[in-house]
């Protein structure tokens, strides 16, 4: 009797659940009408004086510590404290998860910050474009390739609607309501019809930016794009800009910024030049300027275009696009630190 006194009182110690069904069921193993307790007090019934007198008050306590222990179960299940030894009761209700901002987000938002402490503000405009303002007014001719339905997402099979194939689009956008002087930066998603891989997605995100005065000259480009590579990649970066073509640009270039070729991996990801490349620019042509009235003889002005992912991968050492878009929480969570 003694030691089927101590087993019960340990399994009740041992018994946790939160589920009020499983605590009723219990409840009725242990003290129900034919329950382990029950049937202890019926064999009690039958000891002799001596036996009963030392066993009956063990008895009684496992009777009370059951009954209590139920109790507090079932209060507990419907009040849903969580109560025992291995929770932490000092800890805040409610627990609310924090998110974390997305790595593209983190480079966007670096970016525009260093261009509005220069003077430039920040514009937008729709992911839905017509020719004229994705192409035609930014001097692409008739026959230029981009215009191809191999990279372009048209609407509707409406060949006047597509998705825009990059943010220069908004540049028009803002010459047709703004009188220069201009100062603008504008961040948004594009897209382009383009097989997806680990280095190209079919949709992501640019920075572009324009700047229209009297006497801007691409002298002011350069050091403007010098500052933003300062101020983005550290002080002592250093940039080269090497001639390209865009038709909205006259002369353009590609800039690079100096990213050393120390190890393996900087030869990977510069593909052993030490240079990663990382916008387009030019000075604005004189004709995009005469299809959104305003006068090339009076005013001038620059443009880039910066490609977000390429320098979010490279900044977080993200070996495959898709990464970006998957949305997996295992992968965001990691960005939890950063600002
Ligand atoms: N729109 C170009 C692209 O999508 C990027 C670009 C290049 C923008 C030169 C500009 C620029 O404003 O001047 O590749």
């Amino acid at each position: 009797m003694k030691e089927r006194i101590e087993s019960l009182k340990l399994e009740l110690e041992n018994f946790r659940s939160e589920k009020a069904a499983d605590i009723e069921a219990f409840r009725v193993e242990m003290l129900g009408k034919k329950g382990k307790i029950t049937a202890l007090f019926n064999d009690f019934r039958a000891l002799d004086g001596e036996l009963k007198r030392t066993l009956g008050k063990p008895l009684n306590e496992l009777k009370t510590f059951a009954q209590q222990k139920v109790n507090e179960l079932k209060d507990a299940a419907e009040s849903n404290i969580e109560l025992g030894p291995k929770q932490d009761l000092s800890r805040p209700a409610n627990f609310q998860s924090l998110g974390s901002r997305h790595p593209v987000n983190l480079v966007k938002n670096e970016i525009v910050g260093i261009f509005k402490r220069i003077g430039f503000n920040v514009s937008e405009g729709p992911e839905i474009e017509d020719d004229w303002h994705n192409f035609s007014a930014l001097n692409f001719p008739e026959e230029h390739p981009a215009r191809d339905m191999q990279d372009t997402f048209f609407v509707a099979k409406d060949p006047d609607w597509a998705l825009r194939t990059h943010t220069s689009s908004v540049q028009v956008r803002v010459m047709e309501n703004e009188k220069p002087p201009i100062r603008t930066i504008s961040p948004g998603r594009v897209f382009r019809n383009e097989a997806i891989s680990a280095r190209s997605h079919c949709f992501f995100h640019q920075i572009e930016g324009l700047y229209i005065d009297k006497g801007v000259s691409f002298s002011d480009l350069k050091q403007t794009l010098l500052f933003f590579a300062q101020e983005f990649f550290g002080p002592d970066t250093k940039i080269r800009l090497r001639p390209s073509y865009f038709p909205f640009t006259e002369p353009s270039a590609e800039m690079d910024v100096y990213w050393g070729l120390e190890n393996e991996r900087d030869y990977r990801m510069t593909k052993g030049t030490g240079w990663l490349e990382v916008l387009g620019c030019g000075m604005v042509d004189p004709n995009v300027l005469k299809n959104n009235g305003i006068d090339p003889e009076v005013y001038s002005g620059f443009a880039f275009g910066i490609g977000v992912e390429r320098i979010a991968l490279h900044r977080y050492q993200i070996p495959d696009i898709r990464m970006l878009f998957e949305n997996d929480l295992r992968f965001l969570e990691q960005f939890k630190a950063a600002y």
